[in-house]
């Protein structure tokens, strides 16, 4: 019998894959030469390595976008779906965000001393997302790393625990994955020189038993997690999980970091606002300041204190964290736009709306034709899965990825007018999405389906 992947035929996909490629090339002549030519002094001609992880055939160069769309060099438009893989999750270059770039820009981009906006933006992050006290990052991977520093300083516990499947940046020591029920490093690390199975555990996300084991000893400084899983897919938790979490946290002395860079797309305070929960740390990057570089991480009146007796214990010197561009003048001034004019409630429920259509046209596209696939959504933020049930945890959302089908659904996507994430199935909805663009994506989505069940 034929192999098939998640109900369509290997030999479709692979089709499939040929004809969207040679389309690409085909339409592409002006990326195609500038990528020649940036191969002279970038590596594959890209100026960072996961520009050429969109499965094309040499990398799309874009020429600018605005709002929901986004422009190439060879002209054509984009309705954008990807959103700079949540950086420019509020649309491309928001009013607001436009204003400040350029006020600020005659006023000098980065001193290494506060502005007469730090006040403020301390105030509406307090109000925001309910933890008073808070500190400014260049990105969230930064911010992440800053702040499990902390939390072992603060405990003297050596380990952090993150969840099987976990992403949170480029932060080393979350870099485990469980096989076989054993940590291990995550597959293709380069340059690895210290084992991180050692200092960090790793559970199943939805196994509470797992965690509440992980923690007894006692050893684990802090738990780091999304509130649901968004980059192996999308893993929702079970009802009471994350409060699960929380409790086991609690119950240990172990801290809790909730990283909300992804699921920020829930609604203006994050999941966390939404579900009443209260994290220890909490980290929020990528788009928080509209676009420019920044991400931020609060903590709790009770850490601010313990950071102050640590840093009394440890004495003067480099701590270890910072950076020198961290909290500059114009991503503070972006940070404030974005807070008080961007990421507005109103934002929001367009937001919202605009996802919820666009999951249920895809729902309906994969109801209609009997695939066993399925959509999950957190706000914002929808992913069409090739598995026929919501994975429960890393390791079943792994095994419902597959990465020809998914490459060429998006290359076929992208031949039509439309980007989507890169990795996996995942699409975005900006305060400028317009219904007309969700329709487009589904209609698109749906012919993919069509094409691949009709093998032709
Ligand atoms: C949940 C989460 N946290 C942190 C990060 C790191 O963000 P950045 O690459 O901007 O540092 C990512 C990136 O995808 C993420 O998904």
């Amino acid at each position: 019998m034929d192999k098939t992947v998640a109900g369509i035929a290997a030999a479709s996909i692979e089709a499939m894959l040929a004809r969207e490629k040679a389309r690409f090339i085909a339409g592409n002549p002006i990326s195609q030469r500038l990528g020649d030519e940036a191969k002279h002094h970038f590596p594959d001609g890209v100026p960072l390595h996961w520009m050429t992880d969109w499965g094309t055939p040499f990398p799309l160069f874009v020429r600018e976008a605005q709002g929901a769309s986004l422009t190439d060099a060879d002209g054509h438009r984009y309705r954008d779906f990807c959103l700079g893989d949540t950086g420019a999750m509020f649309g491309h270059s928001p009013g607001p965000i436009l204003t400040v770039l350029a006020e600020q820009g005659g006023h000098g981009l980065t001193y290494m001393l506060p502005t007469e906006d730090a006040p403020a933006v301390g105030r509406l992050l307090a109000e925001r997302f309910g933890l008073p006290f808070w500190q400014v990052a260049a990105t969230a991977t930064d911010a992440n790393r800053f702040a499990l520093r902390w939390a072992r300083a603060i405990t003297g516990r050596p380990k952090i625990l993150v969840f099987n499947g976990c992403y949170h940046g480029t932060v080393d020591e979350t870099f485990v994955r469980l096989r076989d029920g054993e940590p291990i490093h995550r597959p293709g690390l380069l340059g690895q020189f210290a084992d991180l199975t050692q200092g960090a555990s790793v559970v199943e996300f939805n196994d509470l038993p797992a965690l509440e084991a992980a923690l007894a000893a006692r050893d684990v400084a802090c738990v780091i997690t999304e509130p649901a899983l968004t980059n192996i897919g999308m893993v929702l938790p079970d009802p009471g999980f994350i409060e699960g979490v929380q409790a086991a946290c609690r119950a240990t002395g172990t801290l809790l970091l909730i990283d909300e860079t992804h699921t920020i797309s829930t609604g203006p305070g994050g999941w966390t606002r939404a579900h009443g929960l209260s994290p220890d740390f909490f980290v929020v990057g990528k788009a928080i300041a509209g676009g420019v570089p920044c991400a931020v991480w609060g903590f709790t009146a009770a850490i601010e204190a313990a950071m102050k007796a640590a840093r009394a214990r440890t004495g003067p010197g480099h701590s270890g964290m910072g950076t020198t561009l961290s909290a500059n003048a114009l991503a503070l001034r972006a940070l404030r736009a974005n807070l008080e004019q961007v990421m507005t409630p109103a934002a929001y429920d367009h937001m919202l709306a605009m996802s919820g259509r666009l999951a249920a046209g895809i729902r309906r596209v994969i109801a209609e034709r009997g695939l066993p696939w399925h959509v999950s959504a957190v706000g914002a933020r929808a992913e069409f899965v090739c598995g026929p049930v919501p994975p429960r945890n890393g390791t079943e959302a792994a095994a419902a990825m597959h990465g020809d089908l998914e490459a060429a659904i998006h290359l076929f996507l992208m031949n039509r007018g439309v980007l989507i994430a890169p990795f996996h199935n995942m699409t975005l909805t900006c305060p400028a999405t317009t219904t007309e663009d969700v329709d487009h994506l589904v209609a698109c989505v749906a012919a993919a389906c069509d094409a691949l069940i009709a093998g032709a």
